[in-house]
């Protein structure tokens, strides 16, 4: 039996491997949230990782509000760098695999063609620089890992694109969503099995991974598969705080 923890287990990712968990009879699951292992504390991780055996962490903690992080920089750093650091310190310790998420958004979006893992990131916001700082904190331990890059989760779970634009669409007679930002959007779930084959299978045999399973396309294009609303186009420009890679597409290994 192998066994897995899933820190961040609360929010959109970790509640839909939680969903996903009756599929994996032969693995059992450890979910914690932030209540229960905040992954910014060096205590609490030693005490859980003493306390607690499992053969992988799937680290689904993160400081994913990309506007507030131009904010708040120190508190987008300590969770998407320091925190990698912290459980990559300690997987390499108790021998444990970790099994990292990471962003479309480390890329700038000017390259035209989807991204492979062998292109160059360029971050042009405070949150994909953070989520960059914390592949490299991975990378420098040089624990047994794989970092997973996916890009704009959607889903019934947690707070996300399908669940504003939902919201939205109840209260308002019409969206406004922009057309100009192309990437792949990802379902969560669809995520969450990929992660969970890879740990059964013990299919981890690189480093770096990119995981979608939707098609280049716009939010607005994203926007008009979610509801009937009508949706008016607009600009990236307008409304959003922080700077956003117009194309993040990634390029996933067939
Ligand atoms: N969402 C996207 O579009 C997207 C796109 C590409 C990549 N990703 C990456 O995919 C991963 C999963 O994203 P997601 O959409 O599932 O994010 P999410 O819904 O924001 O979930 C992150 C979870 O981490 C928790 N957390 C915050 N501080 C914590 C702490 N100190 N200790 C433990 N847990 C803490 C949050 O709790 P609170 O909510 O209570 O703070 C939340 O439940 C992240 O690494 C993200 O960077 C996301």
């Amino acid at each position: 039996m192998k066994k897995v923890l899933v820190t961040g287990a609360d929010g959109q990712l970790g509640l839909a491997i939680k969903a996903a968990k009756a599929a994996y009879p032969g693995i059992s699951f450890l979910f914690t949230g932030k209540k229960d292992l905040d992954v910014t504390s060096p205590k609490q991780i030693d005490l859980f990782f003493r306390a607690n055996r499992f053969d992988f962490c799937v680290n689904a903690a993160a400081f994913t509000n990309v506007d507030k992080a131009e904010e708040e920089i120190p508190a987008a750093y300590l969770l998407n760098e320091t925190a990698p650091r912290l459980l990559a310190n300690a997987c390499k310790s108790h021998n444990v695999f970790l099994v990292h998420v990471s962003t479309d958004y480390v890329f700038d979006g000017t390259k035209g063609t989807p991204y492979t893992i062998d292109d160059t990131p360029n971050p042009i916001n405070v949150y994909g620089a953070s989520k960059l700082a914390g592949e490299k904190a991975i990378e420098n331990v040089c624990c047994n890992y794989c970092i997973v890059r996916t890009s704009w989760l959607y889903s019934e779970y947690g707070t996300n694109f399908q669940t504003k634009i939902l919201a939205k669409a109840k209260s308002l007679p019409y969206l406004e969503v922009a057309c100009d930002l192309y990437g792949t959007p990802t379902y969560a779930p669809n995520l969450a099995v990929f992660l969970l084959n890879k740990i059964r299978d013990l299919a981890f045999v690189s480093n770096m991974e990119h995981f979608s399973d939707g098609k280049t396309m716009s939010w607005y294009d994203l926007a008009k598969q979610l509801t009937t609303v009508e949706i008016k186009t607009t600009t990236a420009i307008f409304n959003l705080k922080a700077k956003r890679p117009m194309n993040s597409a990634l390029k996933v290994k067939t």
